[in-house]
């Protein structure tokens, strides 16, 4: 079996505008992001599971893998994924499409997805269907390389959303931080 950064490699190569990053995350940047999972808080719903760096480090804190749905468009990642992790419930789907699964009161969305990097349009339908499927006030997480939040303004003033960010996660290629969204009339802005 080729190893998981092979596999990431070939599959950047093949559908360069759906992975969209140069490596899978780092083991210090999916530990930020599952940072706040709660084993014992019911499901959780990761978007955009690539090799599954961000599905290990949620399965790490301990929740049972039969509570974690990843959501991924690539068959060849989806494959993987069902081999890596028994248990774990793999959707071939287009997070875009999140609205239409069967699942309400999820802990948080963690999301690995090149969201920025989206037409609008797709932007809303996920986020729509994140703000849809979450308990109210739990958190939308999601990484950035870049300096600006990764939801686009329009959809944050759509829905209401206000945000918190990591530190830099300077071990990382390249280095990110981690924004954690909800809904919520207080927006708590705590950038370094
Ligand atoms: C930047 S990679 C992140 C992979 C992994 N989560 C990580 O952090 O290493 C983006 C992933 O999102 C997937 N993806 C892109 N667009 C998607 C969509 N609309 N729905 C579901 N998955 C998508 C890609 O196939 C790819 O696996």
């Amino acid at each position: 079996m080729a190893s998981d950064f092979r596999l990431f490699m070939t599959q950047l190569l093949k559908r360069p505008h759906q992975v969209v990053a140069l490596a899978p995350s780092s083991e210090g940047l999916a530990r930020e992001m599952a940072a706040r999972v709660d084993p014992a808080a019911g499901p959780v719903i990761e978007l955009g599971a690539g090799t599954g760096k961000i599905t290990q480090a949620i399965l790490d804190r301990g929740l049972p893998p039969e509570h974690l749905h990843s959501i991924e468009m690539n068959p060849v990642f989806c494959d993987r994924l069902q081999v890596a992790f028994p248990g774990l419930n793999v959707h071939h789907m287009s997070a875009g499409d999140l609205g239409d699964l069967p699942l309400e009161n999820a802990q948080a969305v963690i999301s690995g997805l090149p969201l920025l990097s989206m037409p609008v349009a797709l932007q809303r339908s996920i986020l729509t269907g994140t703000v849809a499927k979450l308990r109210p006030g739990q958190d939308y997480v999601q990484f950035t390389y870049g300096p600006k939040p990764p939801v686009t303004p329009v959809v944050r003033e759509e829905l209401g959303l206000s945000w918190e960010v990591s530190r830099k996660i300077w071990w990382n290629m390249p280095p990110a931080r981690v924004y954690r969204f909800r809904q919520a009339e207080a927006a708590t802005r705590a950038a370094e």
